[in-house]
């Protein structure tokens, strides 16, 4: 049969969820598929689209028998760990996504070159690289200004990899005499002063050599991203990352072409004591800005009621941005709150589909994290 094609899985595909968003990612370029081979596999008929398969899929490792462009960039990794290729891994920022799982979604939502991806939480720039690897035009926005940074760096500073390279002397060994002009080479540095702050006051670290070690490193995965772009002739996306307030988004009604976000689940994580020491070393008065951050706002149980208002602000505010007819992606979880669980999901599903939102899907995702603790979290998918 010749016009069948199969595609393989990778290799450290590991949950259900990912062979879900597998399936439903491929079925959006093609609906008549079949599983097989133990959820290894799948099979397809020829429609002709394969070089599309093959530089677009998330979750496969081979289309008809030819590698796919995401298993070759997922093998420039300066790192351990299979999610942080590319310049993923730049800043230990906690709760990020596995960037596999956004080109996945976004495949799944059907969003195509030069459209507008926004993620108005974007925290560690996980979305936005990812959008920008695909030639999809990225909007981050963070009310942290440490965020906005990182994903600045992680998207910026392979158009200025010979200038950051130019200036290792200088920062790495207090050689040469004359700063940087430009910003992105002075924010580049900056990230790997904040990742030696974290190393020394979460790992007790020496800050000179870890600050070293860190920009070193960097370097390497910001030359990988420029080989990478060179040898698979990516076309890369415009990237604007904003320092603002979800609840007020600085865009025009109808404006984007979708959304894929993680918002604060709940007052799960703080995210200012989080990354206090960067903060700080940043210059930020912690007090001040953790005014604005949702889910850090308040105390006790008016903590609560200020993040469902706050939350309730974001999702009109995402609904009056995004164009009519397209996806909004949410990935939310359920806390616990002095031993009862908080229905943060369903308080979700509820407002969203009250301002006009329908709800096309609801994905149970479980996760591993520290100490084995067993975490569920839903991916959301609404269309306006
Ligand atoms: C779950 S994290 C997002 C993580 C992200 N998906 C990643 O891959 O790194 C939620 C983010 O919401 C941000 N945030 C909190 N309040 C906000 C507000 N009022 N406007 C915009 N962002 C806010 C926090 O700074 C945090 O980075």
């Amino acid at each position: 049969m010749a016009n069948i094609k199969k595609l393989k899985l990778l290799n450290n595909i590991q949950f259900i969820y990912e062979i879900a968003l597998a399936r439903l990612e491929l079925q959006s370029f093609n609906p008549d598929l079949k599983v097989t081979n133990d959820f290894r596999e799948f099979e397809i008929k020829d429609d002709g689209n394969f070089n599309e398969l093959k530089r677009r899929l998330a979750y496969f490792k081979t289309v008809n028998g030819e590698y796919s462009d995401y298993y070759y960039l997922q093998e420039y990794n300066q790192t351990k760990s299979v999610n942080q290729f590319l310049t993923h891994w730049i800043y230990p920022y906690k709760g990020k996504f596995h960037p596999q799982m956004i080109r996945a979604l976004m495949n799944v939502i059907k969003i195509k070159e030069g459209e507008t991806l926004l993620d108005p939480f974007v925290g560690s720039g996980t979305a936005v690289l990812e959008a920008q690897i695909l030639g999809v035009t990225g909007i981050g926005i963070d009310i942290s200004p440490l965020c906005v940074l990182i994903s600045k760096v992680k998207t910026e500073s392979v158009d200025v990899i010979d200038e950051i390279k130019k200036y290792k002397d200088y920062y790495l060994f207090k050689k040469n005499s004359k700063e940087p002009s430009d910003e992105r080479v002075k924010n580049f540095y900056k990230v790997a002063e904040m990742m030696a702050h974290s190393d020394q006051s979460r790992r007790g670290r020496n800050f000179d050599s870890s600050f070293v070690n860190d920009a070193l490193k960097m370097i390497a995965s910001v030359e990988d991203y420029s080989n990478a772009i060179k040898k698979h002739n990516l076309k890369i996306g415009k990237t604007k990352i904003l320092e603002d307030d979800i609840r007020k988004i600085p865009l025009k009604d109808e404006s984007v072409d979708g959304i894929i976000t993680s918002p604060p689940y709940s007052i799960a994580l703080n995210y200012v004591a989080n990354d206090a020491h960067s903060l700080k070393a940043l210059g930020y008065d912690l007090d001040k800005i953790k005014e604005d951050f949702i889910g850090v706002r308040g105390t006790g149980l008016n903590k609560f009621e200020l993040y469902d208002k706050d939350m309730e602000k974001a999702y009109s505010e995402m609904y009056r941005v995004l164009k009519k007819d397209k996806y909004c992606v949410v990935i939310i979880g359920n806390v616990t709150f002095q031993g009862q669980e908080i229905n943060t999901t369903q308080n979700v599903i509820d407002y969203c589909e009250k301002i006009g939102f329908r709800t096309i899907k609801k994905m149970e995702k479980i996760i591993y994290g520290l100490y084995n603790v067993m975490q569920k979290e839903y991916i959301l998918i609404f269309q306006k």
